[in-house]
């Protein structure tokens, strides 16, 4: 695997990242952490880029025997043009040397002291030579060939450092190497199943800009912001970009520091775009949302049919990523972004399985919200409804209990919707009440919770509607609230749809399906993928029927004299009637119409009018019978109700459990009780950094790096670089804030010895440090004092000499006679 574009882009100066023996043996001091990026290739004599045998300045060669190197090498030759042409093409003159290239607005002093990085400046200022940097990358290349035996530590390294994950969800893994290798990949994962990291985390380990397609402005911007924060060089190109932001991605396209640089479909319409993207030294596409390309799915974007000319164009690998698997999309996809050329594809299986299922019959709606809500208090949940109109009475319920919470729907004025959008996305525990016009363009990956107050449309649109809930992987939880009214109106909405009748029937099938799962009598999850086409081995243990399994009952008998009471009054009646006949009550309307007379007249006393009424809903559930479009409440039977009435078929049935008596008043916390005043102050220190960066809290750190801040507790940079989401570039950042919140002030680090906090080297340094304090008189005590600089110490205990001379290349001669003994030693220890 080819890591040199990556590890050369900061050539010496990729402190956060060439934690191991990388930059070790190289000799490199690197400066702080900067956003990671491209340096140029090299070039050969003919003037294209050599990524080829390289030698080494020490004299030896250097092997580059790793297949994809020469994938490279022969897929884009000359992909990089002449610097001249490529600024004429740009319209841009070249920046003065030194200029911040990447600002940021938002972030001046990060990047003002990360964009002074560029790769010339950088490497002047550490190696006099100009070849320094090159030599650095020649070594670490060296150095990764023969000393890491496992190909995907690399990825595994970058995974850590850069975002500070400690391992790969399900599937990221395989999909990394096959993008980094440059293979043309499909990849089909859930929602939240991690996809854009299988994109961003190989545009690091290659050369070269990745461009990354994606339909939506806002995920660009969120996407941009994160990986930012994380210090990857990272760009969108967008209609929203002030001028300044524009010249910014333009600049460092120019410079060659961008990794990522986001873009809509709709600019490649513009014939300019392909020239850009190509003089640019793109090496790489990546589509997210693949799905937009269908004409037939739901999310079409016309603009998204130009991606397949665009690979033809640059001739560049092109990776695509969608969480729509079925089969009619895959091929449209294959199809419009491969012309037709199979792509090494993957499909993660559908589950989420973080996610809680429950459905609930209607009992009060009101108050079935407000006790989920009220145990989940402070947490960030959606809270989807059937009209406009109810979103802004449950907002209002909510806010009256306590809660921080508002309306959202499309016939909000834009303006108000941004903002309610913008509020979701920064605040901590956020409630938003929302049709299902939002959601679309909702990054954010801490949503504890989804509830649906009414039956949504479909199980697609169920699935999609609670997918937005818990995509960090954190538990999230889940409850859909049902009743006779949902089924009924849903049913209207298909009937009474300009839909072609052999659509209306597709429509209530899938509206079946949503039933089928609300009334199942056995784990949900399994009911819901099998839908999706996934076969589960067991049941899933997290939903509400394998957590709590429902009293069953053999249904057969009462679904018959249902049926019956409805055939034999013409199919004319709603639920209310039929129950006062089965149940025996003479009303008038029953003594009018002489339907006391039935047979089926109180044949069901056995049942209690709630026991009916539940009865009833699971008929509907089940589809046997439905509401007549023509007269209002009126139910009829259908075909699925025959086999029944004729006794060659029988039902099973759910006892309602009682609501009110459980689930109500547990309140789940996200923490042990003693870790919780500690989880708010981490939380409050969260908004505070994130509201001064104007960035989501959670582009600071996820819940879940919080949580594990406040029970594990560390006391120091070293144990908090061990927590998860916490990479090197964050560590930096914001390492010290929080962990003054949990330790109290701490004495300050020495910003050499911060610099590899968390890492061995760090743990050498304290060593080297000890060992000098020691020595600083000589072995007697009596010499002439003599001390290295924190520079020289950090640059040894990265580069970990083996011998003296290579530690000459740290020290001088007086230092050396000093030193060189115990520092070998410390470093022979390990
Ligand atoms: N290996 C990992 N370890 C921990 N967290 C991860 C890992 N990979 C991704 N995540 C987190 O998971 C969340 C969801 O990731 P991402 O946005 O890429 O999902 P997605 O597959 O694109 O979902 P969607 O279909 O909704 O766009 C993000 O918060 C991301 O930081
Ligand atoms: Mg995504
Ligand atoms: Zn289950």
């Amino acid at each position: 695997m080819d890591h040199s574009g990556f590890w050369s882009g900061r050539g010496c100066s990729l402190t956060a990242l060439a934690s191991s023996r990388t930059l070790r043996q190289a000799g490199c001091a690197p400066p702080p952490p900067p956003p990671y990026r491209a340096r140029p290739l090299r070039r050969g004599q003919d003037g294209n880029a050599v990524r080829g045998l390289a030698t080494d300045p020490a004299g030896g060669v250097v092997r580059d025997d790793r297949p994809h190197h020469h994938v490279l090498a022969d897929q884009f030759p000359g992909a990089e043009p002449a610097p001249a042409a490529g600024r004429a093409d740009l319209g841009r003159a070249e920046p003065p040397a030194g200029t911040d290239l990447s600002s940021d607005p938002q972030h001046p002093a990060e990047y003002r002291r990360a964009g002074s990085g560029a790769a010339g400046p950088v490497h002047r200022h550490h190696h006099p030579a100009t070849r320094a940097g090159q030599q650095c990358r020649l070594l670490l290349r060296d150095v990764m060939a023969r000393d890491l035996p496992s190909s995907d530590l690399p990825s595994s390294d970058l995974l850590r450092q850069v975002w500070g994950f400690d391992g790969f969800r399900p599937g990221q893994g395989e999909i990394v190497e096959a993008v980094a290798q440059g293979r043309d990949v499909l990849a089909i994962m859930p929602t939240g199943g991690g996809k854009s990291l299988c994109y961003q985390l190989p545009a690091l380990m290659r050369e070269g800009v990745t461009v990354v397609i994606s339909p939506l402005i806002a995920l660009m911007r969120d996407q941009v912001r994160a990986l930012r924060e994380a210090g990857v060089a990272a760009g969108a190109l967008t209609s929203g970009n002030t001028q300044d932001e524009t010249d910014a991605v333009f600049a460092s396209l120019e410079t060659r520091e961008l990794k990522l640089l986001y873009m809509a479909p709709e600019r490649l319409a513009s014939g300019g775009t392909v020239n850009l993207l190509r003089r640019a030294g793109v090496t790489a596409i990546a589509v997210d949302e693949a799905h937009c390309v269908s004409q037939w799915g739901h999310d079409f974007r016309p603009d998204y049919l130009r991606i397949g000319d665009l690979k033809r164009a640059l001739d560049v690998p092109l990776s695509a990523f969608t969480a729509t698997a079925d089969a009619e999309t895959r091929a449209e996809i294959v199809t419009r972004l491969f012309g037709g050329a199979e792509p090494v594809t993957f499909l993660r299986g559908f589950d989420r399985p973080n996610i809680r299922l429950a459905f609930q019959p209607k009992d009060g709606p009101r108050r079935q919200l407000l006790a989920f809500v009220d145990a989940r208090r402070g947490q960030s949940g959606i809270v989807y409804c059937a009209s406009r109109a109810r979103t802004e009475t449950l907002a209002r319920a909510l806010a009256d209990a306590g809660h921080s919470a508002v309306a959202y729907h499309g016939g909000m004025e834009a303006d108000l919707r941004r903002e309610v959008e913008g509020r979701f996305q920064r605040e901590d525990g956020l409630i938003v009440c929302a049709t299902v016009a939002f959601g679309m363009g909702i990054d954010k990956p801490d949503i504890r919770w989804v509830l649906h107050a009414d039956l949504p449309k479909s199980i697609e649109a169920y699935y999609q509607e609670i997918g937005r809930a818990g995509r960090d992987g954190d538990p999230a939880e889940t409850l859909t609230l049902y009743g006779p009214d949902d089924i009924r109106l849903r049913r209207m909405q298909v009937d009474e749809g300009l839909a072609d009748s052999a659509r209306k029937g597709a429509d209530h099938a899938r509206l079946n399906a949503l039933l089928g799962l609300a009334e199942a009598t056995g784990c949900r999850r399994r009911r819901l993928l099998a839908y999706f086409g996934d076969e589960m081995a067991g049941d899933c243990g997290n939903c509400d029927l394998c957590l709590s399994p429902p009293k069953l009952f053999d249904g057969t008998q009462a679904v018959r004299m249902a049926l019956s009471a409805m055939l034999r009054t013409g199919e004319r009646f709603g639920a209310g009637h039929l129950i006062d006949i089965l149940t025996g009550n003479p009303t008038d309307k029953i003594r009018e119409r002489g339907h006391d007379n039935l047979p089926t007249f109180g044949v069901g006393r056995d049942h209690s009018r709630p026991q009916w009424q539940a009865i009833f809903r699971q008929m509907m559930g089940l589809d046997l019978c439905r509401p007549d479009p023509e007269r209002h409440g009126a139910l009829f039977l259908t075909e699925t109700a025959h086999p029944i009435l004729r006794g060659e078929d029988s039902v099973t049935l759910r006892h309602d459990t009682a609501l009110r008596a459980k689930g109500g008043n547990v309140v789940r916390t996200q923490v042990a009780e003693e870790d919780e005043p500690l989880l708010s102050a981490l939380k409050a220190k969260r908004r505070a950094l994130a509201e001064a960066a104007r960035v989501p809290a959670y582009v600071i750190f996820p819940d879940r790096t919080l949580i594990q801040m406040a029970q594990d507790r560390p006391s120091d940079l070293d144990q908090m670089a061990q927590v998860n989401g916490v990479g090197a570039k964050k560590l930096e950042s914001f390492g010290l804030e929080f962990l003054s919140v949990i330790a109290g002030d701490q004495p300050r680090m020495h910003p050499h010895r911060r610099a590899l906090a968390g890492r061995p080297e760090g743990a050498l340094f304290d060593r080297l440090i000890a060992a000098q304090t020691r020595l600083m008189r000589g072995e007697d005590g009596t010499g002439k004092p003599l001390s290295c600089s924190t520079a020289q110490i950090r640059r040894i205990a990265e580069a970990r000499p083996a011998d003296r001379a290579a530690l000459a290349r740290h020290l001088d001669e007086a230092r050396l006679e000093r030193f060189a003994a115990v520092f070998l030693r410390e470093i022979a220890e390990g």
